[in-house]
């Protein structure tokens, strides 16, 4: 196939370039470079497959040559990332992902979103089955994202029961690994940032809250399952293994061996209690089941932050600098 990425500059985007890449199909690349970074696809650049077009999708998205399917993953994800681009977020995940469904309209393409376990908001229900429609503050701070993924999801649907579209939306939970920026905000990230640092985890609430953390490469998997598959879904990817904060930084503590402290905080806005998705949907209509459990995935992403500790120093300076301004630059609930 020939696929067309946005977002193909971040974390997930880079490695369903790579995924993709490697089964034979050949992948064009979309990105800004807002929350992404060059030196995540440096590696592709020579690989004869790999094209790579510098754009911003919510403005305009023209891509030469045959496209079969278009994944489109462009939005800052993490907390911190839309608190400070709120009116980019929105723009991209109306503008940016209509742009997306017309040039998939265009090319009579499969489109995938790449949508989230936000738009449940805070979930009244649990776990999270896709019939559940959510309960998300939509004037609250983190609205900004959920509200953009929401409607991100009525486009594809409407695109796709009025335009013939062949659209599907995948709704992600938190996801881990390699890449993660060290700076970014998001809780696993920011942890191992901070144990390896020596500096104290910091947890939002009393670190009872819970969410469900799927490694990267199994979510991978997910998206390109649901990029082969004609089905509309909406179909969560996750990992149904249900962790609280506390334990997760206990973990994070146990394999990184260090004894940093850990620090509790007053709990941002609007931030979810509870989060844990029901796969089944994936399960049976994409054959999709995670397989890497969290000690295990937690380790390669301590090994690969271990093997940056330069990054990883500036993170946490980040990390802390953010703490004296008073923004939380750790926020429990990852997109
Ligand atoms: N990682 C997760 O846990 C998670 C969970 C749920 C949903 N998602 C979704 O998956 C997608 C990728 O997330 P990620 O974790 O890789 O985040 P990321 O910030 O690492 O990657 C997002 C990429 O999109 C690019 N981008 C943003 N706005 C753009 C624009 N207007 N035009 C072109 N490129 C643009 C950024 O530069 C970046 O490379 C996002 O849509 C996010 O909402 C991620």
């Amino acid at each position: 196939m020939h696929v067309a990425v946005t977002g193909g500059g971040g974390f997930l985007g880079s490695h369903l370039c790579e995924a993709l890449l490697r089964r034979g199909d050949s992948v064009v690349c979309l990105d800004n470079f807002s929350t992404g970074e060059p030196k995540n696809i440096a590696h592709l650049r020579d690989n004869p497959g790999f094209a790579f077009i510098h754009a911003d999708v919510s403005t305009a998205v023209d891509v030469p040559g045959p496209i079969d399917a278009v994944a489109h993953l462009a939005s800052p994800a993490s907390p911190p990332d839309y608190l400070r681009w709120p009116l980019e977020t929105l723009a991209v995940g109306s503008r940016g992902t209509e742009n997306c469904l017309r040039l998939a309209q265009r090319h009579d393409a499969r489109f995938v979103l790449a949508s989230t376990s936000e738009v449940y908001g805070d979930p009244l229900a649990h776990p999270q089955e896709e019939d559940y429609w959510g309960n998300v503050n939509p004037v609250g701070p983190r609205s900004v994202y959920d509200e953009a993924k929401r409607y991100a999801e009525a486009l594809s649907a409407a695109y796709r029961r009025t335009r013939g579209v062949n659209a599907g939306i995948l709704r992600i939970f938190n996801t881990y690994g390699p890449r993660m920026r060290p700076r970014d905000g998001r809780v696993v990230s920011s942890f191992i940032t901070q144990a390896l640092s020596g500096e104290p985890l910091t947890l939002y609430g009393d670190g009872k809250q819970t969410r469900s953390f799927c490694f990267v490469d199994d979510l991978v998997r997910g998206i390109v399952a649901m990029l082969d598959s004609p089905e509309g879904g909406p179909f969560n990817l996750g990992n149904p293994e249900e962790r609280t904060v506390t334990e997760l930084a206990e973990l994070v503590l146990d394999i990184t061996g260090s004894v940093s402290e850990l620090q509790y905080h007053p709990l941002p806005v609007d931030d979810p209690a509870r989060r844990r998705p029901v796969i089944t949907r994936a399960q049976e209509r994409l054959a999709w089941y995670p397989d890497v459990g969290i000690e295990e995935g937690l380790r390669r992403t301590v090994e690969w932050f271990a093997a940056r500790p330069r990054e990883v120093a500036a993170g946490a300076a980040a990390i802390r600098g953010g703490q004296q301004d008073g923004v939380p630059a750790v926020v429990s609930a990852v997109p």
